[in-house]
């Protein structure tokens, strides 16, 4: 009887023994070479993974990021990499430097390593239904962050979490007629778009439009994209004065950089930026803050970038099979050079 039972214990002290050998497994998917981990956070997982022994397991998320050409962008990537950080996902990064194939190439990575969600930034907004439809296909939910895409079907991303850059378009052009109000001969606009095809710089030359364009006096003089650049801005802009020269009283810069840029080459030109040409810009970066603390800038409309807290936070609801609404947009207002004194040292980017 004795012997019974202590072979009885050995058996269910090796059933016990395999039991947990087989839980503390880890399935995680390895980051893949060309692809950068958020500092540590692997290793976090691995010490979380080890600890516990139920079915938690660190998320995984792939975010492909359009470039670095902005303040704004820089300041967008930051804040997806902190909050990644912060939540405990681990996030595997890819910058594509403004080129959609390479977009593509991470996406397919980021399939090939069975990430839990997928994040994307669209450099442009055509072209994505086949890609989308890959991800789908392989089960893996995609969010969009910033920018919109054209598809026909809208189940090929769950939300998009980005400004509203129709409305931004809006709120320039009302600016425009309020600072104009007494104005009553012709005033001639420049628009510098960005990214030719992006949904920024498509929408908000959309919003702009159709706010002024009731307003007999104020005439669109020449549109031309600069990328969202500085030095792009800087080499549209000294075009645009070389044709139209004094005939040129407002300019409208899709984001702050190009509007940088653009005060740069009007100085040079004998001209006094926010006095001889009135400035408005979209983004809210500090330098553009401090350039309208010194009267170059008139009004900038806020798109604010730091969407990391909100992304990570859907990326929580989706893995919680929880349901998300098919627009996120943030919080964003509209700073004049009246106020700007007032919040340049609020400006977190
Ligand atoms: O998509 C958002 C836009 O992209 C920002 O306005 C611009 O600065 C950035 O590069």
């Amino acid at each position: 009887m004795e012997r019974w039972t202590r072979k009885a214990i050995w058996i269910v002290f090796f059933l016990l023994f395999f039991l947990s050998v087989g839980c503390s497994t880890s399935t995680n998917p390895v980051s893949p070479s060309n692809l950068n981990n958020t500092d540590n956070v692997a290793l976090n997982h691995n010490e979380q993974v080890q600890e516990n022994t139920d079915n938690e397991r660190q998320i995984v998320v792939g975010f492909s990021q359009l470039g670095s050409e902005s303040d704004w962008r820089n300041a967008n990537t930051r804040s997806i990499q902190d909050a990644a950080k912060e939540a405990g996902i681990e996030l595997l990064f890819a910058n594509a430097e403004q080129s959609q194939e390479k977009q593509f190439e991470a996406i397919r990575s980021f399939i090939e390593h069975k990430v839990d969600v997928i994040a994307v930034s669209p450099v442009i907004e055509s072209g994505w239904e086949p890609i989308l439809l890959e991800a789908k296909q392989a089960g893996i939910p995609v969010i969009l962050s910033d920018r919109a895409v054209q598809v026909s079907d809208p189940s090929l991303y769950v939300t998009i979490i980005g400004s509203d850059f129709y409305e931004e378009g809006r709120k320039a052009g009302k600016y425009l007629i309020d600072k104009m109000r007494n104005e009553t001969g012709p005033v001639g606009i420049v628009e510098l778009q960005g990214t030719f095809g992006s949904s920024p710089s498509i929408e908000r030359g959309r919003g702009f439009r159709d706010v002024i364009k009731d307003q007999e006096n104020l005439t669109i003089l020449q549109s031309e994209p600069a990328d969202f650049t500085y030095e792009k801005g800087k080499e549209v802009m000294r075009a645009f004065l070389k044709e139209r020269g004094s005939e040129i009283k407002v300019l409208f810069a899709h984001n702050d950089d190009m509007a940088l840029g653009a005060i740069d080459v009007i100085e040079e030109y004998g001209l006094r930026p926010g006095k001889d040409i009135v400035i408005i810009s979209v983004d809210g970066t500090r330098k553009a803050f401090e350039m309208m603390t010194e009267g170059k800038i008139n009004a900038v409309v806020e798109c604010n970038p730091l969407l990391g807290p909100m992304l990570m936070q859907a990326v929580g609801e989706i893995i919680a099979g929880r349901t998300l609404p098919k627009r996120i947009v943030p919080p964003e207002s509209v700073f004049t050079e009246e106020l700007a004194e007032k919040e340049v040292g609020n400006r977190q980017y």
